[in-house]
């Protein structure tokens, strides 16, 4: 997974683009900066981005050259990110330390999903936001019809709405919903799609 990961980001282009996602930037736009935090982060779009809006940002994903591309567009932008390389088990957050915790494409292996979506309600302060989008276990559907939409092959690392019910069981729910998108992210998250997405409040 690593290897994958460190191989696509080796390319020069942004893979998913320097912009931020957009569900994340509306999410993001309506709230007060304060502390972040953003799993698998990527190449770092949308943990710069944050930055950008006065938000103080960490981030963290087992990518070594995510980092550097991240590390340089947030240069690029005159911001500052605190992004670690590894997984969510080689990081120390306080608990009860976030004001919002973004889970943006997060496809984390199926055995660690349960425990990371716990960990990440832990992380939450009381009153935090937690923002999530992902492909839905229908995207393979799309991204059978369409490669260049992109997501992953396995359908135990896409998500359904249950899943999400499950996992973010003691947050109070403002969205809950499984919709198609449209996506222009890059080279490789171009098309129609199938996402799930999740707002809700500790
Ligand atoms: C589809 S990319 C999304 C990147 C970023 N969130 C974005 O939207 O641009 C998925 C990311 O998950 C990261 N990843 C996969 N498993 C991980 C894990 N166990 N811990 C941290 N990051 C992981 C990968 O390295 C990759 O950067």
């Amino acid at each position: 997974m690593k290897k994958f990961w460190d191989e696509r980001y080796a390319e020069e282009a942004y893979v998913y683009g320097e912009k931020p996602n957009a569900f994340f930037k509306e999410q993001l736009d309506a709230l007060n900066p304060g502390k972040i935090l953003l799993p698998a982060d990527g190449e770092g779009r949308n943990g710069v981005y944050a930055a950008e809006e006065g938000w103080e940002v960490s981030a963290f994903d087992i990518s070594h050259t995510g980092k550097e591309k991240a590390d340089q567009l947030a240069e690029k932008k005159g911001v500052q990110i605190n992004y670690k390389v590894g997984s969510l088990e080689d990081q120390y957050y306080e608990a009860e330390s976030f004001d919002v915790i973004a889970l943006i494409f997060a496809h984390f292996p199926p055995h660690l999903k349960q425990d990371y979506h716990q960990q990440f309600v832990d992380l939450l302060k009381p009153g935090g936001i937690l923002i999530f989008e992902a492909f839905s276990k229908d995207h393979l559907a799309y991204s059978a019809k369409n490669p260049k939409v992109g997501g992953p092959k396995n359908r135990d690392i896409l998500y359904d709405t249950d899943e999400l019910e499950n996992y973010f069981s003691t947050l109070e729910k403002h969205t809950l919903i499984q919709t198609e998108v449209e996506l222009s992210e890059g080279a490789y998250h171009q098309g129609t799609g199938s996402a799930v997405r999740f707002v809700g409040v500790k």
